[in-house]
């Protein structure tokens, strides 16, 4: 593959700096733009943010790569994927990594996805879709407990389980006839309450093959716990051992391969990152994987622990995928495991004050397998500050789980600190119970 590439990245998070940190990394790259980004995702190296340019602006983000000669664009967040940006850059020949907008609608709306799930018998809660509150109210209270999903996309918060008659009333409510979520509430999807433990299983795929990532597993809900509302995630570890070898056989043959072969079945070849939440639910045939829903992106912060694992690298991987080919072989990840614990703004997910002075971040930056991805700051009068909700995941690698925990907790968290920061002390728990299970995947 050519050299001196030049790559953009869109998004302004932790996941995206995570993803400058890896195509950085590559010597076949000269140069990364992420738009807009953020300070602290400047500081990498051949690294430059465009911070005028917006995640949702496709027709912009066109304009600046046809008009740079970028080699490559990696999109972030999913809405510039709903929006069809991956087709407007296909159009006129720049190679771009995700779906289609119409590939894309297996996160957008939870309608497509469950009904194609239900297509491809894929395994998902049993689920009933109404357009009409009042029907949508009466089949719920006769299926309690149940989860109330409003079809669209609204950041992860029109999904709400219910266990009483109340619940549903308010869920109905503010989803169908307040409209907290717009237009994502013209539909609602109505899902049978799964009980069990969740995990993430990313793949990247050409639309035929798929290369699996290291299982993991995020932390929704903002305390200890898993208390408190929920949040864009709180932390995130890999591998996860709930996803044994054998289980990971499993999603790939009773769920990557048949939404793969799905979509192409369907005419809406599904190319870029394939997220899959799942709940791991525990039946008399032993543990049972059941799709929670698809996102078409790296989960945030899932990505972020996988990058200290990771050692392949990923550009001629997502050249690959842009190109509608994926490469021959197989990634290499290091031994050992790594945690990403997100440190927040006092107050988040609600309302929190912005502008802390961030200190410490100098006294962990040398030290070795640790990695502080920023996901909301700014560098201001020679001060690093805080500037959104999750502001940095600090991320370790060690042997193992355990040690990463210790390590994390002991020797790095306590060096960053900001006026009223949060973080959750749980990361990783548990893992803890199963440890020792091996959790290499070999396909
Ligand atoms: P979703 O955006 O559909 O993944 O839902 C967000 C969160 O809601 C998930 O991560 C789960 O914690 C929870 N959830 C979603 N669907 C269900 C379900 N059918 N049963 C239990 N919990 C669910
Ligand atoms: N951490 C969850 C997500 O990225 O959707």
């Amino acid at each position: 593959m050519e050299k001196g590439l030049k790559v953009l990245v869109i998004g302004s998070g932790g996941r995206e700096d995570a993803l400058v940190t890896l195509i950085s990394r590559s010597p076949l790259v000269s140069q990364v733009y992420c738009a807009p980004g953020n300070d602290g995702i400047g500081q990498r190296p051949k690294t430059c943010c465009l911070p005028k340019l917006k995640a949702d602006d496709p027709w912009g983000l066109r304009d600046f790569a046809k008009s740079n000669k970028i080699d490559l664009t990696v999109v972030g967040p999913e809405a510039p994927l709903a929006k069809g940006i991956v087709d407007g850059f296909e159009k006129i020949g720049l190679k771009i990594v995700g779906p289609t907008q119409a590939a894309a609608q297996i996160e957008a709306s939870k309608v497509f996805a469950k009904e194609f799930m239900e297509r491809h018998k894929i395994p998902t809660a049993d689920f009933m879709k109404f357009d009409d509150p009042e029907k949508a109210q009466k089949y719920a209270i006769a299926n309690l407990p149940c989860v109330v999903k409003a079809y669209g996309l609204t950041g992860g918060k029109g999904v709400i389980p219910c266990k009483t008659k109340e619940e549903v009333a308010i869920a109905i409510q503010r989803i169908m006839i307040d409209k907290e979520f717009e237009e994502s509430g013209n539909w609602v999807v109505i899902e049978e309450f799964l009980v069990g433990e969740e995990a993430t299983f990313m793949v990247l795929t050409d639309g035929w093959e798929a290369i699996p990532l290291l299982p993991t597993q995020d932390h929704k809900p903002v305390y200890d716990n898993n208390e408190g509302p929920n949040t864009g995630g709180m932390g995130a570890y890999a591998p996860a051992p709930v996803i044994t070898p054998e289980l990971a056989k499993v999603i790939m043959e009773t769920i990557v391969e048949p939404t793969l072969d799905g979509m192409r079945a369907e005419k809406t070849l599904y190319k870029g990152i394939l997220y899959v939440g799942l709940m791991i639910v525990l039946t008399p045939d032993g543990p049972k994987p059941i799709v929670l829903e698809f996102n078409v992106r790296f989960g945030d912060p899932e990505l972020q622990p996988l990058v200290p694992l990771l050692q392949s690298d990923i550009v001629p991987i997502l050249m690959g995928i842009a190109d509608g080919r994926l490469p021959e072989g197989e990634i290499d990840w290091a031994d050992g495991a790594a945690i990403c614990v997100v440190m927040a703004s006092g107050g988040y997910p609600g309302e929190y004050e912005k502008n802390k002075v961030i200190k410490g971040l100098d006294k962990v930056a040398r030290m070795e397998g640790v990695e502080v991805f920023h996901a909301g700051t700014k560098f201001e009068d020679d001060l690093w500050k805080t500037a959104s909700g999750r502001v940095l995941g600090v991320t370790v690698k060690e042997a193992n789980i355990p040690a990463a925990i210790d390590r994390a907790y002991q020797k790095v968290i306590p060096q960053i600190t900001w006026e009223k920061v949060h973080y959750r002390r749980d990361i990783g728990k548990k893992a803890l119970t199963r440890h020792g299970i091996q959790t290499r995947m070999v396909f």
